[in-house]
């Protein structure tokens, strides 16, 4: 009897201790996916970082297959190398992550920028940069392009030089061409001073402190954004009819506010300049080592000035280059400047079995499937013939995808093209030096950018 007394008065507290414990074990929870995570707190940083981070991809990749745990920079994430899984988080199930950033990033290139911002005001901006970025928009740039890209060459022409930090120069041009139209004239020198020293602080410790890396950048951040404010005055009171980003973020019907307008602004320079200059770069590279298909190219772009009068380049001729086509999607492929890109589960997310927990960052690695055999054969080699036939859906995403893939390719298309049209129609090039290394800073470069000297043909 008085056991079942002292039964009838614990059996409740003890279900409800152990209540919760038998839910988790009903519910039965996924596993964490396969792999180790390392020290504590600084995981498998270094493995990551002391050499070529591909290595260590491919190596957790053979062990662990196409989905593993990690912990790096302080965050434990889960890596996915197939197209599935890149698909899932991209695209299909992107409202279960969202955008993530290192915070000295985000508060140099604002914290509106478009690809920190979700939902709706998300949406909205994107809205704005494609409509300044797509082809009925940029085609009346191809003169102005052109003529930025012959002046670019003709600067080089003899003199032994670094390519990537030329091909700097150039799109950085181009972007402010596609940003400002013709106000940059007026601007250009002090945005790209300013924007130099803004650059020099993305990868620091966000300490504010006088004399920092982090100090200098924001007051090179304030500098822009005061020149900016400059330029939207004046449009204001001019009413002019362009067609750049800047008329476009201007013109939304709910209103951007200036500091809304700056970060954009600063954001797709900071998204347009290195990488299309570091795929220019490799271009370079890939054609001074493969004599035959640089003839083919050279071939391509002759016939395209053949019985013209005057030799300028249109948006149509840009469409009768298949060739150069290949050799900049296989240029994207081997190369895959963006050998992954960040996001973060903002829920417990299940996937093939194995729950991503909240919080943990996801990295879908392009390089990865880029470079995959099964998809690709003979990953490692340089052939641009591999794209006569499309690749299968989600196996080839040098931009992306999904609702933040690059709202910039066909701009970054375009003027690589046109600069192939110059360089390989009027010029030949040697590479000085080694040319076997890659180097990380963080987008995929060849070793010290690339030395090369440009002869006139
Ligand atoms: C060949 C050169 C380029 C490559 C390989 C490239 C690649 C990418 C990739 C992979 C993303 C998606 C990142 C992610 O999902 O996390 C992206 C986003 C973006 N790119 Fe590009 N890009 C290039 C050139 C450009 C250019 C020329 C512009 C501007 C004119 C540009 C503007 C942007 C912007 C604004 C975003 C963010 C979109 C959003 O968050 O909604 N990119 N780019
Ligand atoms: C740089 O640091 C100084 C001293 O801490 C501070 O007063 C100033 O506001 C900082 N500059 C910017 C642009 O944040």
């Amino acid at each position: 009897m008085a056991f079942h007394l002292i039964f009838c008065f614990f059996a409740p507290i003890l279900f409800i201790f152990i209540f919760p414990y038998l839910r988790n074990l009903n519910r039965r929870q996924p596993p964490l996916p396969p792999g180790t995570l390392g020290w504590p707190y600084i995981g498998e940083t270094f493995q990551l970082y002391s050499r070529n981070p591909n290595v260590f991809f491919a190596s957790k990749q053979q062990r662990y297959g196409s989905i593993f745990k990690t912990h790096v920079l302080g965050c434990p994430c889960v890596m996915m190398s197939s197209p599935e899984a890149a698909k899932f988080v991209l695209l299909t199930k992107s409202h279960l992550f969202k955008p993530t950033f290192p915070a000295s990033k985000e508060r140099m290139l604002g914290k509106q920028a478009i690809f920190f911002s979700r939902g709706r005001y998300h949406a909205k901006l994107r809205k704005l940069v494609l409509r300044a970025f797509m082809p009925d928009a940029i085609k009346s740039f191809v003169p102005n392009i052109e003529s930025v890209a012959e002046h670019s060459l003709r600067s080089l022409e003899g003199r032994l030089v670094t390519t990537f930090h030329e091909m700097k120069t150039y799109t950085f041009d181009v972007a402010l061409l596609s940003i400002f139209g013709q106000d940059r004239v007026l601007y250009s020198e002090d945005l790209k001073r300013w924007y130099y020293v803004l650059e020099k602080g993305y990868n620091s410790m966000p300490v504010n402190l006088a004399g920092t890396l982090f100090n200098k950048s924001m007051k090179a951040r304030k500098e822009i954004a005061r020149i900016l404010a400059k330029i939207i005055s004046a449009r204001r009171q001019m009413k002019a009819d362009c067609h750049d980003l800047l008329e476009s973020l201007m013109s939304d019907e709910q209103g951007l506010t200036d500091e809304q307008i700056t970060d954009n602004i600063i954001g797709v320079i900071f998204a347009a300049r290195d990488t299309t200059a570091s795929v220019l770069t490799w271009i370079i590279k890939y054609l001074g080592e493969n004599p035959s298909i640089l003839e083919a190219v050279t071939e391509e772009q002759e016939a395209i000035g053949r019985g013209k009068e005057e030799q300028k380049l249109s948006w149509e001729d840009t469409k009768k280059m298949p060739m150069t086509s290949r050799v900049i999607q296989e240029t994207l492929r081997v190369a895959s400047i963006l050998s992954f890109t960040f996001r973060e589960a903002v829920e417990d997310v299940e996937y093939e079995g194995y729950v991503i927990p909240k919080g943990w960052k996801v990295l879908p690695l392009f390089r990865n499937i880029h470079h995959s055999p099964e998809i690709f054969p003979h990953p490692e080699k340089f052939d641009p013939s591999r794209f006569q036939v499309a690749p299968r859906p989600n196996t080839f995403m040098p931009f992306g995808s999904g609702t933040h893939s690059c709202p910039g390719n066909e701009l970054a298309k375009l003027e690589i093209m046109v600069l192939v049209h110059h360089l390989t129609t009027k010029y030949r090039w040697q590479m000085e030096g080694s040319n076997s290394g890659i180097q990380y800073g963080p987008f995929a470069l060849p070793q010290n950018g690339l030395p090369i000297r440009l002869f006139r043909k």
